[in-house]
């Protein structure tokens, strides 16, 4: 289910009668079994055994040090984004670069998110979530949401927005994805977010903003 019944009616009262209703149906919508992770997940192990190290080859860290590794890790590509979230009358968004397509069928895509930030207890309550894609250049959202903000706070302010039943949807930005969150999985300090796309449009014309690092330890 998509919120509290109480919230989902105000939510129904305050939009107009529009292609949100189809997307709020989808919302509601139990019939997809839920992704769970597997108990047991078997992984491919090299049967050879380093004598010294006592590791499976393959799993024990090797030569580079981790600056190295660091290195290696920032060349890995990424879009930017200002995920965000609505739940219980509030509303939030956070900048975030570690997003991915998972599956065509269904549409799935992962958002990692350090645990503790501010919009995960509003994906957790709505189990929904919404991703802006950031254009390039980017634009001053990229400094207004990498700074971070309290829930109390306004993180809209100024800005063109349209409300989705997941989150705000940014007008400025060149493509959004209106997500209902189907699991969440714990990845060492980030959790990682499963979404399947319910809606959402995109400008093939406008180029998203791509991330590059220099150190792949810090975002
Ligand atoms: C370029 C960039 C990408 C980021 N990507 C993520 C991300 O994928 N996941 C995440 O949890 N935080 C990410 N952050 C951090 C959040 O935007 C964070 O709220 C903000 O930097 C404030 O952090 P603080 O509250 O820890 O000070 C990113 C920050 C920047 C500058």
């Amino acid at each position: 289910m998509f919120g509290a019944p109480e919230d989902m009616a105000a939510k129904e009262a305050a939009m107009p009668p529009n292609a949100w209703g189809t997307v709020r149906s989808l919302l509601h919508w139990d019939g997809l079994p839920t992704i769970r992770p597997r108990s047991s997940v078997r992984t491919r192990r090299s049967a050879k055994v380093d004598s010294d190290l006592q590791e499976p080859l393959g799993f024990a860290y090797m030569e580079p040090s981790k600056d190295r590794i660091a290195a290696a890790i920032g060349r890995l590509p990424s879009g930017c984004f200002i995920l965000t979230a609505e739940h219980a009358g509030r509303t939030t968004g956070v900048l975030a670069s570690w997003v991915q397509q998972a599956s065509f069928d269904p549409p799935l895509i992962t958002a990692a998110l350090r645990r503790g930030r501010p919009i995960v207890e509003l994906i957790e309550g709505s189990r929904g979530f919404v991703l802006n894609v950031i254009g390039d250049p980017p634009t001053a959202l990229f400094k207004q949401f990498g700074k971070g903000f309290a829930l109390e706070e306004d993180a809209f302010a100024g800005l063109a927005i349209e409300a989705t039943p997941a989150g705000p949807r940014i007008l400025s930005c060149p493509a959004y994805l209106v997500c209902r969150m189907r699991d969440r999985f714990s990845t060492g300090d980030h959790d990682l977010f499963l979404g399947e796309v319910i809606a959402g449009d995109g400008d093939p014309a406008v180029r998203p903003y791509v991330h590059l690092r220099s150190n792949g330890l810090s975002y």
